[in-house]
């Protein structure tokens, strides 16, 4: 058996890809290890999107090529790999392989060649590549990730993601269902569906509907989540499915970008202001308590104070419940770069700390605000602190309960007796069936 150690990076396709990449690997007499010490293959698995993950990445590659004996094999894969391909070979010496998110089935072949010395690259996409057929090695435990969609065929100015992971291409329904109830027999109760534009989703016979009913149809699937959806995706028929497919959850991720219509349009987004706000509202009438959280970007070029302030009033004006909040990262060949008035640093440094101001006092307001309330929770895993366990409700509100570890994938009724702003503490009213 040889020895593989892998860390990753970025998105949850990203922990999605590092399972299918286990998987390739364990078909071909691989095993996993924690220690990159006990390790003779070294895999890093990155994200492009922004630079300062890239720059972790080239720390970290630093330190672990340290962990590398002769004949050992270090390997960066996924969308930074994608993107700088023969630069990352040439740049890093210690590095032997580099290959993209589509490459993946060709690793052990360029493994065994780099172990004898042979450094490489594929940087190859292949319009067809789901890895249907690849099981993927994850832990077991009650949630899963699925990928369903792989690619980005839409063009947001700002955003390196189409050209790291390739054309756009959904996978046959029947495979997502087949992989689905394998994951429920194993104990499986809750999948989140992993795509870019994941309500795009279209496999030339099925749309992002049927897959909801589909996948809420699986014996013992109890939960059904998806990210991330685009906002012009929501067809009246996603809508239906989700309110009628009672495993679909009651909260949605539905990345913004921004408040002001006239940065959107300079960011490519296909909505206004008013169309993203008329899409929340179609929802929150079909879903009751549907909660939704967003990706906010600051300081894209051109931005003003005022269109800046714009973003500020979305935030109270969508009721986002969260947002991941970001200031714009150039990235290299993507047509925002050339765009005037690239924001000083500063000043977008600023407006991130207000925006985030606003978040947390607006999340915070909301929760209190849920003191008192009911919900079903799923325990997923030991809380970091104490002898707690951190479990999850419909609406992606966390809540720390006073649980044995052996509860996890366990449901309960639990009451919100306290929260931090964050997360909530609760009490269990009553315990529904233990599921693992
Ligand atoms: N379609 C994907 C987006 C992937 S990138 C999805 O919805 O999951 C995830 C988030 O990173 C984006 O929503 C955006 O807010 C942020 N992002 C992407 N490119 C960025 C850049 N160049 N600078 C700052 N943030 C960026
Ligand atoms: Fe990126 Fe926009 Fe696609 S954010 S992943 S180009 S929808």
């Amino acid at each position: 058996m040889k020895r593989v150690y892998i860390e990753t990076y970025g998105c949850q396709m990203n922990v999605a890809d590092t399972e299918v990449v286990l998987g390739v690997l364990k078909a071909h007499d691989y095993e996993q290890t924690e220690s990159p010490e006990d390790a003779d293959t070294i895999l890093v698995n990155t994200c492009a999107v922004r630079d300062n993950a890239e720059q972790r990445v080239i720390g970290r590659v630093g330190e672990l090529q340290r962990y590398k004996r002769p004949g050992n094999v270090l390997g960066v894969i996924g969308c930074m790999a994608q993107r700088l391909g023969p630069r990352l070979l040439a740049a890093v010496k210690q590095v032997d392989v580099v290959l993209g998110p589509d490459a993946y089935r060709n690793l052990p072949n360029l493994l065994e060649n780099a172990a004898r010395g042979e450094r490489a690259i594929d940087t190859g996409f292949r319009s067809w590549e789901h890895y249907e057929d690849v099981v993927a090695l994850r832990e077991r435990g009650p949630t899963a990730f699925v990928t369903v969609q792989r690619g980005c065929d839409y063009r947001c100015t700002f955003c390196i993601v189409p050209m790291t992971r390739g054309p756009e291409r959904s996978q046959k329904l029947e495979d997502i269902v087949t992989k689905i109830e394998d994951l429920a027999r194993e104990g499986t109760t809750e999948i989140t569906l992993l795509g870019q534009t994941v309500n795009a989703y279209h496999d030339g016979v099925h749309d992002f509907a049927d897959l909801l009913r589909a996948v809420g149809a699986v014996d013992g699937i109890r939960r059904v989540r998806f990210t991330s959806p685009y906002p012009n995706n929501f067809t009246e028929r996603a809508v239906a499915a989700m309110a009628e497919t009672p495993a679909v959850c009651d909260h949605v991720h539905l990345p913004v970008q921004s408040g002001s219509n006239a940065v959107l349009r300079r960011m490519l987004r296909r909505y206004t202001r008013e169309q993203y706000l008329a899409v929340m509202d179609r929802l929150r009438l079909a879903i009751p308590g549907i909660t939704f959280s967003t990706d906010i970007i600051v300081g894209f070029p051109g931005e003003t104070e005022s269109q800046f302030g714009e973003t500020l009033t979305l935030v109270e004006d969508a009721g986002f419940d969260d947002a991941y909040t970001f200031k714009y990262s150039p990235r290299e060949a993507t047509p925002a770069v050339r765009l005037q008035g690239q924001v000083p640093e500063a000043v977008a440094t600023e407006r991130l700390a207000r925006l985030i101001a606003t978040v947390r006092s607006q999340t915070r307001r909301r929760n209190v605000g849920r003191l008192g309330s009911l919900h079903e929770v799923l325990v997923e895993r030991p809380a970091k602190r104490g002898d707690q366990m951190l479990g999850r409700t419909r609406s992606n509100l966390m809540v720390l309960l006073e649980l044995p570890s052996s509860s996890v994938g366990t449901y309960h009724q639990v009451r919100l007796t306290g929260t931090t702003g964050s997360t909530f503490v609760g009490r269990i009213e009553s315990p529904s069936l233990a599921v693992i």
